[in-house]
């Protein structure tokens, strides 16, 4: 198999008429690296690994693998030459042929030797759990065993990079939960270099050395787990990864303390007090700064689990309880400042409905973004 360092995606644009589907887009992979695509129904998530995969045409811009170009939108190499592998939310399993040979088809069109085919097919089922499966049908197996069979059926043909497009979209929440274990796994031991697509946050922090977190066709930050988690490069993104508690605010004064940045908000009377670590308050320094001028219109994003309650703390607030779910080990809770902004927390102490509550945010704990971010 001929093997690569990095895939790099140069600017690449795709637009479908009128609608442009992908905005330069930007990438590169290492080998061996776990890039998750990740955004909402529609962004563009779809079309960036049909584009990978050379299965529609790139309006402009290149993708490299190495220094060899593979597609620059005049002259493409063809799917079947890129030796990329792609699995599908619906599976696409042949339902007339058994599970071997469903994952022996393209070894069989690669007229490899049946022996060796017969011990391929055993080996990747032995990865994906599915001994003793070889002579099901398609439709006498569950929806998670059909995705296994996929996955086998993709790396069986030992692809150069592994595309997975929301594959575990179609099973229940806790065979997802297990699927996402085996995909982990089964990266772990092969070091396929993969791109996964997702809409969800959990799939992608669990899984990605990288996240690309997409909005309409525009990457809107790439980062590790990590990053994307705490350091959300917009109100997009914050929003994405489980930020809530987006309130307009004005900025009152910014400070430089160290490192750091001291911003003091104005959140439609109630007074909050930010502080900015200095990863965050780096990047935020240029646009934030830069943009700042008096009464500067801006937006918080807060954790619900981020907010505490206790008479003791940074920016004390006291607000009244409006709903409570019970969660197990905490509660979603939906309360109100005394100026009616509503306040989103997950306390895990018992609140009531209707009872006042005192609460405090610790200020590192409070994002600030200007509407573009
Ligand atoms: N073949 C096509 N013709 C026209 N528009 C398309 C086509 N494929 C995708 N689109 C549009 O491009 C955008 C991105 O679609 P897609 O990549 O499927 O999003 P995702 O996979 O993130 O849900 C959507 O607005 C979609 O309607
Ligand atoms: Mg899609």
């Amino acid at each position: 198999m001929r093997d690569f360092k990095t895939f790099t995606i140069k600017n690449v644009c795709k637009s479908f008429g009128p609608k442009q589907a992908l905005n330069n887009f930007n990438l590169t992979l290492e080998k061996g690296q776990f890039i998750t695509f990740l955004g909402p129904s529609g962004c563009g998530k779809s079309t960036a690994l049909n584009c990978i995969a050379g299965l529609i045409p790139i309006t402009s811009g290149a993708m490299f693998i190495d220094d060899e170009c593979i597609d620059d939108g005049v002259h493409s190499v063809p799917p079947e030459k890129r030796e990329f592998g792609m699995v599908f939310q619906n599976y696409a399993l042949f339902p007339h042929l058994t599970v071997f040979n469903n994952i022996a088809f393209g070894l069989e069109l690669k007229k490899l030797d049946k022996q060796v085919i017969r011990e391929r097919v055993k080996s990747v089922l032995k990865m994906v759990h599915l001994e003793g499966y070889e002579e099901k049908f398609p439709n006498q197996m569950s929806g998670g065993e059909q995705q296994r069979v996929a996955i086998a059926r993709c790396i069986v043909m030992e692809p150069r990079l592994l595309m997975l497009d929301e594959p575990l979209s179609n099973l229940d929440a806790k065979l997802r939960i297990d699927m996402r274990y085996e995909i982990k796994s089964i990266h772990n031991r092969l070091q396929i270099s993969s791109i996964y697509v997702t809409h969800d946050q959990q799939e992608a922090l669990a899984l990605s050395d990288r996240i690309v977190v997409m909005k309409s066709g525009h990457i809107q930050q790439v980062g590790t787990p990590e990053e994307v988690y705490s350091q959300p490069a917009n109100l997009f993104v914050a929003d994405f990864m489980g930020f809530r508690n987006i309130w307009p605010a004005e900025i009152e004064t910014i400070t430089e303390g160290g490192a750091e940045l001291e911003v003091r908000l104005n959140v439609q009377g109630v007074k909050l007090a930010s502080r900015l670590g200095p990863e965050a308050a780096q990047a935020k320094r240029a646009g934030l700064m830069a943009a700042f001028q008096k009464r500067q219109p801006v937006y918080t994003a807060i954790r619900p689990e981020d907010i505490a309650l206790g008479e003791n703390g940074p920016n004390q607030q006291e607000c009244q309880v409006d709903v409570v779910e019970y969660l197990g080990q905490t509660s979603q809770v939906a309360a109100s400042f005394t100026n009616g902004v509503r306040i989103d927390l997950r306390p895990e102490a018992r609140v009531d409905q209707g009872e006042t509550i005192r609460l405090t945010i610790a200020p590192e704990k409070i994002q600030v973004f200007t509407k573009e971010g």
